[in-house]
């Protein structure tokens, strides 16, 4: 365990000790803790706040959520779960198997949830017919972010094949700019992992290979050629990427010290949070070869069983959470879209306009996939043997391409 992991859990002692004392209170357990998604929390505390409910913050660092979903585990085994949790798809469906999780469906048949929130989400915030959790956001991890003026220096356009996205790396480099703002964070190589698949290998090879987990697919050439390309990638990173956190590596594409940074779109909650603008600061365009398909993740807040006396608040912070203008304001701030289709577009900039019609044609065309880095494409398992081997491999432990579709196969069937 980690120095900053022992304060957190010294933190959880105190929190132990005013769980029992609030009725009015919330609590949330969340890895929100970047500029950018701490000032679109912020949204949700005012919300409730202004309905006479305190809040009780348990943020744990750590973009992707391993260390606070490890935190969570340990204080679920210790009887003191929280309220609510951040959570990502197959996680909330372990804790509601495992027997962790409160009702919220007599709020959400009041205000008819099932016909607002896609089926797709539906699917990992019910459990067995019942609400189980809330979805705050829909983001999606296939996006570029640019640095205008850098983009604009170098003579960019818009990458359409995975071929112009090198060109223009290389012309950044030339230029004597670091052509790939990188974190090297397993959760952080992998996110990236799935856009190059579904660039290398379309839609149906990504369905095929991570959500039906198709042997032959997972040992194909194509897999290969995907290693080949992120091979490619990372040889466009600065030399100190290693363990850098994802808003840091958004800092050096805010700053125009890189050019680019491939990231889910809570990157643009730090652009947004810089007091920067879609289209003159910064540029969205999805991944090369994945327009059309959107490789999405969604916040649920996942609700604990709380005593009869915490109810009403649990159903206050769902409530609110729903909200059609909280939704709006919520995620106008975090870069990601509405969870709700009934939520009107007015309020976002270019990108989020864009993620919005995105999400609608990738539903219809049956192009919406969820990410298997992010928590949408597989069970919790199976998800760490894949940030397993794609880290592995981007750190060159794992040698080869060949080798790595070898490990990433038997890692993933070892998992099931
Ligand atoms: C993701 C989460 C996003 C963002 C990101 C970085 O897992 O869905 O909301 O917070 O991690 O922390």
């Amino acid at each position: 365990m980690t120095s900053a992991m022992v304060a957190t859990f010294a933190g959880f002692a105190g929190f132990a000790a005013s769980a029992q004392a609030q009725v009015k209170e919330v609590q949330m357990l969340h890895w929100w803790t970047s500029g950018g998604e701490a000032a679109a929390l912020n949204v949700l505390k005012a919300d409730l706040a202004k309905q006479g409910y305190a809040w009780k913050d348990v943020p744990v660092a750590g973009g992707g959520g391993e260390g606070a979903m490890t935190a969570l585990k340990a204080m679920v085994a210790a009887g003191n779960p929280p309220m609510a949790s951040q959570m990502l798809g197959y996680i909330v469906l372990e804790y509601a198997e495992g027997g962790k999780t409160g009702d919220i469906t007599a709020t959400a048949t009041k205000e008819g949830w099932d016909k607002v929130v896609p089926k797709a989400l539906q699917k990992f915030a019910t459990y067995k017919g019942k609400w189980v959790a809330v979805p705050v956001n829909i983001h999606s991890v296939n996006w570029l972010w640019f640095n205008k003026a850098v983009f604009d220096k170098i003579g960019g356009a818009e990458p359409k094949t995975f071929d112009e996205l090198i060109a223009l790396l290389d012309k950044a480099k030339a230029a004597g700019v670091v052509p790939l703002a990188m974190g090297g964070q397993p959760w952080q190589e992998a996110t990236m992992f799935d856009s190059v698949v579904m660039a290398t290998g379309g839609a149906d090879f990504y369905k095929k290979a991570f959500l039906d987990l198709d042997e032959a697919a997972l040992k194909s050439d194509t897999m290969k050629k995907s290693f080949d390309n992120l091979a490619k990638m990372r040889s466009y990173t600065d030399p100190n990427y290693a363990g850098r956190d994802w808003n840091l590596a958004t800092a050096m594409v805010i700053k125009g010290d890189a050019l680019v940074q491939v990231m889910g779109d809570w990157a643009k909650g730090e652009f947004v949070n810089a007091k920067k603008t879609a289209g003159s600061d910064f540029l969205c365009f999805r991944f090369p070869a994945t327009q059309g398909t959107v490789i999405y993740n969604s916040d649920m807040f996942a609700m604990f069983k709380v005593s009869a006396d915490r109810q009403e608040a649990q159903n206050a912070l769902a409530s609110a959470t729903m909200s059609p203008s909280f939704q709006s304001a919520f995620n106008v701030i975090k870069g990601s879209v509405p969870a709700r289709t009934d939520v009107p577009d007015a309020a976002f900039d270019a990108c989020g306009k864009k993620g919005m019609a995105d999400l609608k044609e990738a539903d219809a065309k049956g192009t919406l996939v969820g990410s298997l880095a992010q928590g949408y494409g597989q069970a919790p398992a199976i998800a760490q043997a894949y940030h397993d081997v794609v880290t592995k491999f981007f750190h060159g432990e794992i040698k080869t391409s060949e080798s790595a579709v070898a490990e990433l196969d038997k890692a993933i069937n070892a998992a099931k």
